[in-house]
């Protein structure tokens, strides 16, 4: 037994995410871990709100609510949608708790304390209208370079080159649009990650089992030369910085957030009166492994500024063993957005169909080696013939001929001969493939994984047509069906990770005795089956009473797809 941590990339507060959100780090981070819990070993997945920042004040002042309450509403609101896709976080805390506010300063303290802080005066843009200081992208005006009327502060959109808001001609205030700035001094800490390089470069490069897409990223940035950082912003909304002449001035959002990793830990263990265990997972954890999951946009934060502050801390808090990154998923010409409100939000996801068709569906398309596309028909497609032809199919056409030709038992039969040993031969490399595509992360390939082991079923059950079987010998028939019952069983085992709602039909099918209680997020989940149980196939044993479960996947229909082509917007840009 191995003691994982696993975290998954923060959500910002600003809204609900969507599908490209969900399939880039919570969902495959769900599946490792439900995986491992079966595994029996002992885990703990953590996600929270990242909350700081001006997209908050901002939409908070959208929604005219003040923007502690705004983020308490989207947390509460988010959440709800995660308890939907039965994500199975351990907690999911928010980056405003007193914990990552007692944890961030601290950090801020031991990197002052080591040498890897400065204090640089820096000029920053005040709005006299909107009485605040505004971060670079809040200033628009004529970029100095090509003469775009609109460029943002901190890049012009129309030739891309990189700006500071000070080369703007005519800058004005992209909240109010007034003119009425002025440029004033202010007091900033720095963090000097250019000293911390040659130690990130070196741990990076130690990483050789990573994905290419993480190193190659990371490396990026390092070859390039690490720039200081500005580490602290004029706002109101984040964490106080308690430092001499600093009052009024709060920590950059990106510094506190995964830092939230380790005070959402604390959060859990204070939540549960678990004094310090919290710390058993980060601070000299050597026992741990820690795996993380983000979005490639996310991977330089998670490679480079995050593992600068822990190294920098110069005490033994935890870094990453394995970063897995994902590629985009888009959505019709573009990529899923949230400013943009294109895609499918997870709440109106969870409006059209329950959680398991788009758990399966993203996990069999996750963007791992490339960008990938969501398309309505080929949804539509991979459900019907994976989950309601092969998986659903199977386990209803099996339960209900068995019901009427034998009773509500599962029966008895002949002993197994060459076709059942044949089949077990198939199913342990299966299921032996499919660990270790799990272990080693690879969620599309054990999607697939998933799909060959179905398909084996049905063509075993194929193979020996239990409905032709019956006219001459029912006892070869009795045979077959308590087979193809057993693969049921292994289907409810195995396929959990992935579709924990279908799973759980599943394993309420056989009346085993076993109190078979088991909650969604959060539980053990049932005991991964061992290969030995596969080649025996007896977990359910003759005389073991069942009952039919309702339809597990409807199938979808083309009037459906038009349906949500036309709700979600479904026209590819020219
Ligand atoms: N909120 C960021 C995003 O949505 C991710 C933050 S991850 C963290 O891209 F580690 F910094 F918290
Ligand atoms: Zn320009």
């Amino acid at each position: 037994m191995t003691k994982y941590l696993i975290t998954s990339a923060l959500p910002y507060i600003n809204g609900i995410k969507h599908l490209g959100n969900l399939v880039g780090s919570m969902l495959p981070a769900d599946v490792y871990a439900r995986y491992l819990r079966q595994q029996g070993h002992e885990v703990l997945f953590i996600c929270a709100t990242d909350e700081h920042g001006t997209p908050a004040e901002l939409a908070a002042l959208d929604a005219g609510l003040p923007v502690a309450e705004f983020c308490r509403q989207q947390h509460e609101a988010q959440a709800g949608t995660y308890a939907g896709f039965k994500l199975s976080f351990d907690h999911f805390g928010r980056s405003s708790s007193p914990q990552n506010r007692e944890l961030t300063q601290h950090f801020g303290h031991r990197l002052a304390d080591n040498g890897y802080i400065e204090e640089r005066v820096t000029k920053q843009v005040y709005s006299r209208a909107d009485e605040r200081f505004l971060p670079d992208r809040y200033v628009i005006g004529t970029c100095p370079h090509c003469g775009y009327a609109a460029a943002r502060g901190d890049q012009c959109e129309n030739c891309t080159r990189l700006l500071d808001p000070t080369q703007l001609i005519n800058p004005r205030s992209a909240l109010g649009g007034s003119e009425d700035i002025e440029f004033r001094d202010s007091r900033h800490l720095y963090l000097l990650q250019s000293r911390l390089a040659p130690r990130l470069r070196d741990w990076i490069t130690s990483r050789t089992d990573w994905p290419t897409l993480t190193t190659s990223i990371a490396l990026k940035w390092l070859n390039e030369g690490l720039e200081d950082r500005g580490i602290t912003r004029d706002l109101d909304w984040g964490v106080p910085v308690d430092r001499d002449g600093f009052e009024g001035k709060v920590y950059y959002v990106w510094f506190d957030a995964p830092i939230e990793y380790i005070g959402a830990t604390k959060e859990h263990s204070d939540a549960r009166g678990l004094g310090d265990d919290w710390r058993s997972w980060w601070y000299d954890a050597s026992d741990v492994r820690y795996v993380q999951f983000m979005a490639k946009d996310n991977v330089p934060f998670h490679t480079i500024t995050f593992p600068a502050t822990i190294m920098g801390s110069g005490e033994p808090w935890k870094v990453a063993d394995y970063i897995k990154g994902f590629n985009w998923l888009n959505y019709y010409g573009g990529k899923f957005s949230t400013s943009r409100r294109h895609g499918v939000f997870m709440d109106s996801a969870l409006e059209i169909l329950p959680a398991d068709y788009w758990r399966y569906f993203l996990i069999a398309n996750a963007p791992e080696s490339d960008d990938a596309t969501f398309t309505w028909e080929h949804f539509a497609a991979q459900v019907n013939k994976d989950l309601a032809d092969n998986l659903g199919n199977f386990v209803n056409r099996v339960l209900t001929f068995s019901r009427k030709r034998f009773g509500e038992q599962v029966p008895a039969g002949a002993e197994a001969g060459p076709p059942e040993q044949q089949l077990t031969d198939q199913l342990v490399t299966l299921l032996g493939e499919y660990q270790s595509c799990l272990d080693g992360l690879q969620f599309r390939k054990a999607a697939q994984t998933l799909r060959t082991i179905w398909s084996v079923a049905n063509s075993y059950l194929e193979l020996k047509s239990p409905w032709l079987e019956i006219r001459e010998d029912p006892a070869a028939a009795q045979l077959t069906l308590r087979t193809a019952m057993n693969l049921i069983q292994l289907f409810a085992l195995i396929s959990e990770p992935i579709i924990p709602d279908a799973a759980r039909t599943l394993r309420g099918i056989f009346d085993l005795g076993d109190a078979d209680d088991l909650g969604d997020a959060g539980a053990a989940g049932s005991p991964w089956p061992a290969l030995d149980d596969v080649r025996s196939l007896s977990w359910v044993a003759a005389g073991t009473p069942f009952t039919v479960p309702p339809v597990l996947f409807r199938k979808l229909t083309d009037e459906d797809i038009e349906a949500w082509r036309e709700r979600f917007g479904a026209e590819t840009a020219a």
